[in-house]
């Protein structure tokens, strides 16, 4: 494909319309807040839409002319944030929110995609900054911490890895949170059914309840921004923006890990040329789940071959250009377009920044390394 590893300049709504059909693996993207920010003098810029419904229009019209671009196995992931309805309304339009109120943008969103748009939405995602600003010195309510990500797919049959926590992060063992069966099992030293005992860091066997290969992850995802990401954030809040008189241009960026764990989960490493599917990958055959082997590429194109090539993910509305860092950390193809012009010199230098430092995977991996020196050390 012509647009690949491309930094497209204009407006998503128009951009899209020269993308191949079933060419996209993932879309990973974060709409401007709702009336909160103006980038740009562009009467298309989104964002500034005179109430939520209508915002919530005109993102889920972006998703849904994106839908025929993402390949059947793919996945869209939205970071929408939510907002004050402070002043925001004209009076006509506020009778029925009060200006304190949250505008529900993201319950919004998400009910628009599933009962309207007929998306399957398979997780919905709490981004937790544990390093987050505090609201702009707003004491009258809690502080905001947090963002959503929602996760929604095309297909029953899409591409996923299973992602687990490595042993290491469990907390402490507690017993009372097992059921009858384990305790008597455990008592017993009997191996339970899908559990399989566990070697500690140190070498030695811990409990018989934890998977060999870490817990699931769930959807509470801690993740900092990081400091060199950190000059781009806004803070959802108007009062932040006020408050800190902050002069140069506001963003709000994705922190790269937060893009890094959805590639991994989601982005094929690689893709088939002949059929577009996912090439199986041996490093992460235990990950698949039973109906991501349905969705492989059945040619016998293997890894690495003249006929593969990296998944494909693309964000829309790039801002400083995250994601397009983050597919070249994890190894990935990359399309991504913007409409203001001022942000596609920064894109252009945050992309000959980055190098690939295999993130795929990166979390299991580190994992057994350490279980091996642990090993080696006892
Ligand atoms: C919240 S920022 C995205 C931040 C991004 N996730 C990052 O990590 O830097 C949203 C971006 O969408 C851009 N945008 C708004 N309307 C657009 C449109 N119609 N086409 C393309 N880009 C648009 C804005 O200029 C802004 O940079």
């Amino acid at each position: 494909m012509e647009v690949l590893n491309q930094v497209l300049h204009g407006n998503a709504y128009e951009l899209i319309n020269d993308l191949p059909d079933n060419s996209i693996d993932v879309i990973v993207t974060s709409p401007p807040y709702w009336r909160q920010v103006r980038y740009s003098d562009s009467k298309d810029e989104l964002g500034q839409e005179s109430t939520p419904q209508k915002y919530i229009e005109k993102i889920s019209l972006l998703f849904n002319k994106l839908e025929p671009k993402l390949k059947d196995h793919g996945s869209l992931w939205v970071n929408v944030a939510d907002n004050y309805v402070s002043n925001k309304l004209k009076k006509n339009e506020a009778i029925r929110s009060h200006p304190l109120s949250l505008a529900a943008i993201p319950e919004l969103f998400k009910t628009a995609m599933v009962y309207e748009h007929g998306w399957i939405c398979r997780n919905d995602i709490i981004w937790y900054k544990p390093n987050a600003r505090p609201s702009g010195g707003v004491s009258s309510r809690f502080g905001v911490d947090y963002e959503r990500l929602f996760w929604f797919i095309k297909s029953p049959h899409y591409y996923f890895v299973t992602q687990r926590l490595p042993h290491e992060w469990i907390e402490k063992d507690n017993l009372s949170l097992m059921g009858k069966s384990s305790k008597a099992e455990l008592a017993g030293g009997k191996e339970s059914t899908g559990m399989h005992e566990v070697l500690s860091l140190r070498g030695k066997p811990r409990t018989r309840r934890y998977h060999p290969l870490g817990k699931l992850m769930r959807s509470v995802w801690p993740i900092d921004v990081q400091p060199d990401e950190l000059a781009f954030v806004i803070y959802p809040t108007i009062w932040t923006i006020n408050t800190t008189g902050y002069s140069g241009k506001h963003f709000a960026p994705f922190p790269s890990k937060l893009v890094h764990r959805v590639l991994t989960a989601t982005c094929p490493r690689e893709v088939c040329l002949n059929c577009g599917k996912p090439i199986f990958d041996p490093s992460v055959e235990q990950y698949y789940p039973k109906t991501t082997l349905k969705t492989l590429c059945d040619c016998g194109t293997t890894l690495g071959s003249d006929l593969s090539t990296p998944g494909c993910v693309y964000d829309p509305l790039a801002g400083t250009g995250t994601v397009a860092k983050a597919a070249i950390e994890c190894g990935r193809n990359y399309i991504v377009s913007e409409i203001l012009q001022d942000n596609i010199q920064q894109i252009h230098q945050r992309i000959q920044d980055a190098e690939f430092k295999d993130y795929y995977l990166m979390e299991f991996l580190d994992y057994s390394q350490k279980l091996k020196e642990g090993l080696s050390e006892g």
